[in-house]
């Protein structure tokens, strides 16, 4: 059974994790940057590089501290070489590099997107209910909005994606116009409940080149637009009046701050956000011929609302959520896309590269 280390870097995580086969996880530890991106409403990539320059060998000593184990048992190092922020990427691809030419072992490079993708077969394998194919993948997050038919783990085509703001981007951006802070999802997520759905009606532009690809623009100016004809300006400066004397309130202080027309337009949001997604889901379900599972991961995956929505849909097949530490960025599921290629042998030498714009299928 191999043992891998996995190593993540490419936004503003630093993340390690020992597996050992397909899925005994030995270690995992995700640093976070949130406490110094959040004042900046968003991540500065210059700050998310010091960042993981700072944390990356802390956090693999303690990856492989948790799972007592030492270089010379590796296997392999995996790492993500891209898609994400080049400057982030680099730190951890060339980590890992000395790791690997240091102990003579393989160095695997991983996408980010196929790593969302194995850390839902990963857990699925763990429940004894393993991923079937073909299988329809739904990768959201805040960096990217994707479908793809998956044949098998590792075979890609893609079916759509967003044409501009990803769907994780869309509720950070809301967040941040209303003074929730950054990342907006979590926050949203916990207050939707408290709104009604139905109260604001958005709409989203359908594409017409291609339904499958998403658009969350309009959303976004939309509840801009909203914000400036309800002059939400003083809500807004006690949020953020908030957000500094405590940078994560519990949910009954932002119940206290946030008026009932506020908590309708973040259901209304999020309904409107978790609609299309589904939608989506349900047309690229119908277009593919013995689709057997749905996959849906990535940070937006962790969104309560939309589990439950999914959950009631009836999509016909199985849909796979990750666990929520399995939903944003980690290591584990860098190591777990790992395995497939070190049982095939495909390693990367010296000279890769970090790939910012890495696709997973055209
Ligand atoms: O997968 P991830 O950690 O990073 C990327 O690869 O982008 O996703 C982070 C994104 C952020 O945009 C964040 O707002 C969103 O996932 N997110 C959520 C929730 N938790 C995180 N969105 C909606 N509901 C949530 N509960
Ligand atoms: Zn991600």
């Amino acid at each position: 059974m191999a043992l891998i280390l996995g190593i993540e870097g490419s936004c503003d995580e630093t993340a390690a994790a020992v597996l050992s086969g397909e899925t005994t996880v030995l270690s995992s530890v995700v640093a976070s940057q949130l406490s110094v991106h959040g004042k900046y409403g968003g991540v500065v990539p210059e700050l998310a590089s010091r960042e993981h320059l700072r944390s990356i060998v802390p956090v693999v000593r303690e990856a492989m501290q948790r799972a007592a184990v030492t270089f010379d048992d590796l296997d392999a190092i995996a790492v993500t070489s891209g898609p994400g922020l080049a400057g982030a990427l680099l730190v951890g691809l060339t980590y890992a590099k000395g790791i690997a030419f240091s102990t003579g072992k393989p160095l695997i490079t991983v996408n980010h997107i196929e790593g969302h993708i194995h850390a839902v077969v990963l857990e699925a394998r763990q429940k004894g209910t393993p991923v079937e194919f073909p299988a329809l993948a739904m990768i959201v997050s805040g960096g990217h909005t994707h479908m793809f038919a998956a044949s098998a783990a590792g075979s890609y085509q893609l079916l759509g994606k967003t044409r501009d703001d990803a769907a994780g981007e869309a509720f950070d951006k809301v967040g941040k116009l209303l003074g929730f802070g950054y990342p907006g999802g979590p926050v949203i997520d916990k207050l939707a409940p408290y709104g009604n759905p139905k109260a604001v009606k958005f709409t989203i532009a359908k594409m017409k080149s291609n339904p499958l690809d998403f658009s969350f623009s309009g959303l976004k100016t939309a509840v801009l637009r909203w914000s400036q004809a309800n002059a939400v300006d003083e809500e807004v400066r006690v949020r953020k009046a908030l957000l500094k004397t405590d940078p994560s309130p519990a949910l009954e202080q932002w119940l206290a701050v946030t008026p009932q027309r506020t908590l309708d337009v973040l259901a209304s949001f999020q309904h409107t956000v978790i609609e299309e997604i589904l939608n989506h889901a349900e047309m690229a379900a119908e277009g593919l011929e013995g689709i057997r599972s749905i996959i849906i991961s990535g940070g937006v995956a962790c969104n309560a609302g939309l589990r439950l929505a999914a959950a009631k849909a009836g999509l016909g097949v199985p849909v796979h959520f990750p666990s929520p530490g399995l939903s944003t960025d980690n290591a584990v599921m860098i190591a777990a896309a790992a395995v497939p290629k070190f049982d095939r042998g495909i390693f990367a030498g010296m000279e890769a590269a970090a790939q910012p714009n890495l696709t997973l299928a055209n």
